[in-house]
């Protein structure tokens, strides 16, 4: 018999190579590509939609009747699906509205595909090649591909037993314009199943899913693609000084442990990028327990990790030339008998002391040690980390953007901009000194907690002592966008589940700063 938890190691066969769909580009002419379903993308101008001509030629009259009658006004996110004879069995009108951006297209493409899945449709043709100046062709492509495959992404698949869908559709056959893009295609694809890795692994409850099994899948990962892997446990990071991971994991019967994945994509001994995620793959709150509905949905508490195995995957997979380290702390936040208690004074890695006063702000405290463990080990020139790490950004930001702390203000502009454009965004928010006198503590060096005002503020206050070069760290708070919560925008290429948040801005970041697949 297989418990729970053994299940759990069929995860990773469930996370690899996941994309659902076939994809083909090509320049053909719509006459001549074999499809059944036909999706036109259509622009809003003086209240109108404006749908290329030739889908007359299929629709017929019904056509001006649709636009006449206003069933169809070309708004953005609005589809209309038409059964028609001919060709094509079906034809879909996916709306733009009257001032695109890539976020149309995606909420374009999510309209299409949720609403061919309750049709036969299984061959779609999609034509991209009037996508609206001002658009990269190759950039909507890739939003094509990795939308659809996030829409279809179902997070009961690996635990359902019964009701099991089959998937109609097989195909998508996107028409372009300009240059040849299927060289791409491939690539994009790694892009995707990255980002549902991710979703994989964050949305996986706490009984499958616990610092051990995230070893495991780190370790399938690392020999998939031959990536280097050390793994400490308990004994190890007491030998190291890492009491700050040991002081949030002792809770639990399942060891803490601190994993670093080592990816060589160049020559030389140097690090380019680190990235570190929170991995507290349940968080009860430790001693300071969480109460029902603050604690239900602290599975996803582990989101930063996840993404940072996402952003490995995608990484080693796409070859990129670069050396990156990703860091996981991976520990259970619990109030067992061994568990650290409030006041609690412990010694970190950096040889600072902190003062436990709440052992619910735990992911700041084995933040801290990975990085100034990552920091002074491998010096990378540019530390990111991604950590669901205070109910306080959400209440900043809601669940539109992810905070972004950082000195970088380089970074922090690129950032801000591939947010825009990925539709991950971010917002930067301060780390004036003002705010690191919150911290300050009776007995040791520094407390954990700094009150209510600013508690996203002061939680990367608290990062940053554990960082030499505060130019080369960046942090992202991704409490209220890792996935998707009460009040959250419905996007219709999410569930009710993770996001993935993080991987494709990151992995565009990288694509764009170095010149890889686009500029
Ligand atoms: N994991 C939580 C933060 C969180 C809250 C993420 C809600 C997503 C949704 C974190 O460990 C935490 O408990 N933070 C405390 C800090 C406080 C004790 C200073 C919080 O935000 O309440
Ligand atoms: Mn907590
Ligand atoms: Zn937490």
């Amino acid at each position: 018999m297989t418990s729970n938890v053994d299940r759990c190691t069929d995860l990773y066969s469930w996370c690899t190579n996941m994309t659902k769909l076939e994809y083909i580009v090509t320049p053909k002419r719509v006459e001549e590509i074999d499809a059944d379903t036909l999706v036109v993308f259509a622009t809003k101008k003086e209240d109108k939609p404006v749908v290329p001509k030739y889908i007359k030629g299929f629709v017929g009259d019904l056509l001006d009747d649709i636009i006449n009658a206003k069933e169809f006004k070309g708004d953005e996110g609005e589809v209309y699906l038409l059964r028609v004879s001919g060709k094509f069995k079906r034809i879909v009108l996916a709306g733009l509205g009257d001032s695109p951006s890539y976020e149309s297209i995606r909420l374009a493409t999510a309209g299409f595909i949720n609403k061919l899945t309750s049709t036969k449709a299984e061959k779609i043709l999609v034509d991209m090649s009037n996508v609206p100046s001002g658009l990269d062709e190759k950039k909507a492509l890739m939003d094509l591909v990795i939308i659809s495959e996030m829409t279809l992404y179902d997070p009961g698949e690996p635990y359902k037993t019964r009701d099991k869908k089959e998937l109609g559709i097989k195909k998508i056959i996107v028409k372009t314009s300009g240059e040849d893009l299927s060289p791409i295609i491939e690539k994009v694809k790694l892009i995707a199943d990255a980002v549902n890795y991710t979703r994989r692994i964050a949305d996986a409850p706490a009984n499958y899913m616990n610092p051990e099994k995230i070893e495991v899948e780190a370790k399938k990962l690392a020999k998939q693609y031959g990536l280097k892997i050390k793994v400490y446990h308990f004994k190890d990071l007491e030998k190291m000084g890492m009491n700050g991971i040991i002081a949030v994991g002792k809770g639990s019967s399942i060891e803490p442990r601190l994993i670093i994945l080592e990816y060589r994509g160049r020559e030389g001994d140097d690090w380019d990028y680190a990235f570190i995620g929170k991995t507290v793959t349940f968080d009860a709150g430790g001693l300071n327990l969480k109460p029902t509905g603050y604690i239900d949905e602290m599975k996803y508490d582990k989101s930063g990790g996840a993404a940072v195995l996402g952003i490995m995957k995608a990484v080693a997979s796409l070859k990129l030339p670069l050396n990156v380290i990703g860091a996981l702390p991976a520990v259970e936040n619990l109030p067992g008998p061994t568990a650290t208690k409030p006041k609690d004074i412990v010694k970190m890695y950096n040889g600072m002391t902190i003062e436990v006063g709440n052992t619910d702000a735990e992911g700041r405290i084995i933040l801290a040690d990975t990085l100034s463990y990552i920091d002074k080990n491998y010096k990378p020139k540019l530390m990111f980390d991604l950590a669901t790490l205070t109910g306080a950004i959400v209440i900043a930001l809601g669940n539109y953007a992810a905070g972004l702390f950082t000195e970088n203000d380089e970074v922090a502009e690129k950032l801000y901009k591939l947010g825009l454009e990925t539709g991950e965004r971010v917002w930067r928010m301060p780390l004036w000194k003002e705010y690191y006198d919150q911290l300050k503590s009776e007995f040791a060096d520094i407390n954990n907690i700094g009150g209510r005002p600013a508690g996203a503020i002061t939680a990367a206050a608290f990062l940053s002592h554990f960082v030499e070069d505060k130019r080369k760290w960046v942090h992202l708070d991704i409490a209220g966008t890792a996935w998707v919560q009460k009040g959250h925008p419905k996007k219709p290429y999410y569930k009710p589940a993770a996001t993935g948040f993080g991987v494709r801005l990151l992995i565009y970041y990288l694509l764009e700063k170095h010149g890889f697949l686009f500029k």
